[in-house]
């Protein structure tokens, strides 16, 4: 396909394989980016939303793939990087059932022969996975928030550590998203003595978490600037820019969004604010970590394992971008890039 333009931040020649489909009969529009699969297969979940024009949607899954093929690099595991957005019919302006159009997707998985792994991401379900499946063997139907919140808790108590030389009793974490990984992180993390505050544009559902945990509900809207010690994004991305780095009053970012910064330079604004920022790829890789031991048959001893060293890998990537003058996002590119044999880094 031929981009009028490319604000994806990536070079138009760093994505393996882009791939663009219009289904005549069902109406699915969907863009697949294969980011990388020198290590394996590449996973990266399917995300169905409305985008302003297809370009959106394609510049949008090309940096998460990315983010994808940094994620299961860093945790070691033979995966590579792909995401896959739907972006039309909506299905509110269109004749064709979910089903039709999710069935379209999952053949245009199989025409990518294994290349491509699908799963879970904002608005689709294991229902649609379920659907997919019968288009296509080997569909991995599973929820994978449940490990990636371990994954995330491991790592916020690795990074307060390497931070104040403390556990997490009293300090003030301030979650953004209370869906699947928020909520069970805020579980988590009230349980280890941290004062939790929560924020969700769904107000009902930041209530029950706050009065599951205790906690302080917030508004959305006053999210960057709240005081807090760990601010933790589990909802959208590409929070940290220019603009509201000035802005925020924390002292960690470790969450589970994926793409927090808007470019590779937040690293360097957040570092000269003393700001500690857990790169997204590096924290939130539990979830990626459970689907490749599903499908790689690994028993739960070795997952559990796997998860859990995500909180050594936090330890160590602070620590050397500490030693080293060096931001952490420079030195877990470096990690990834040392598993994958090429430099590969977030999207500019
Ligand atoms: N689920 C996983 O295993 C997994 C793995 C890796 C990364 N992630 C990323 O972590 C984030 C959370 O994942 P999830 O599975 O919990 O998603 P989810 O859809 O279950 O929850 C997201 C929550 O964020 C809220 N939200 C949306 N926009 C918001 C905003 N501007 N301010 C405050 N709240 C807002 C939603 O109402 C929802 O409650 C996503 O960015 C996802 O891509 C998830």
């Amino acid at each position: 396909m031929t981009l009028a333009t490319d604000e994806s931040g990536l070079g138009l020649d760093q994505t393996e394989e882009l791939i663009l489909v219009h289904d005549r009969s069902s109406g699915l529009g969907a863009a697949v980016a294969i980011d990388d699969t020198t290590l394996g297969p590449a996973i990266g979940g399917v995300r169905w939303r409305a985008y302003p024009d297809e370009a959106s949607a394609v510049t949008e899954v090309r940096r998460l793939a990315r983010v994808m093929t940094l994620k299961s690099a860093i945790a070691g595991i033979p995966s590579g990087g792909a995401k896959g957005v739907i972006f039309k019919p909506l299905p509110s302006v269109s004749g064709s059932t979910r089903r039709e159009v999710i069935e379209a997707f999952g053949r245009l998985v199989r025409r990518l022969d294994g290349t491509y792994v699908p799963g879970l991401d904002m608005g689709t379900s294991l229902d649609d996975l379920r659907v997919m499946s019968t288009q296509v063997p080997g569909i991995c139907i599973m929820e994978p928030s449940e490990q990636t919140a371990v994954g995330v808790f491991v790592g916020i108590v690795a990074a307060v550590e390497s931070r104040w030389d403390t556990d997490l009793s009293g300090h003030t974490v301030l979650i953004q998203g209370a869906g699947h990984v928020g909520a069970n992180l805020a579980t988590r993390l009230s349980a280890a003595g941290a004062r939790v505050t929560v924020a969700d544009v769904d107000a009902e559902r930041a209530r029950a978490v706050c009065a599951q945990v205790g906690g302080t509900m917030i508004d959305p809207g006053e999210v960057i600037g709240h005081p807090c010690d760990v601010f933790v994004p589990c909802a959208v991305g590409r929070l940290v820019d220019a603009d509201s780095v000035g802005i925020l009053r924390c002292a960690l970012i470790a969450g589970a969004a994926n793409d927090v910064l808007s470019t590779r330079a937040g690293a360097d604004l957040l570092r000269a604010r003393e700001i500690d920022y857990v790169p997204d790829f590096l924290i939130n890789s539990g979830g990626v970590i459970a689907i490749h031991a599903k499908r790689a048959g690994w028993d739960e001893d070795r997952m559990t394992a796997t998860v859990g060293s995500i909180g050594t890998r936090v330890r160590d990537v602070l620590r050397t971008a500490r030693d080293t003058g060096r931001t952490p996002l420079e030195v877990a590119e470096e990690m990834a890039s040392a598993q994958l044999g090429h430099r590969v880094t977030v999207p500019d």
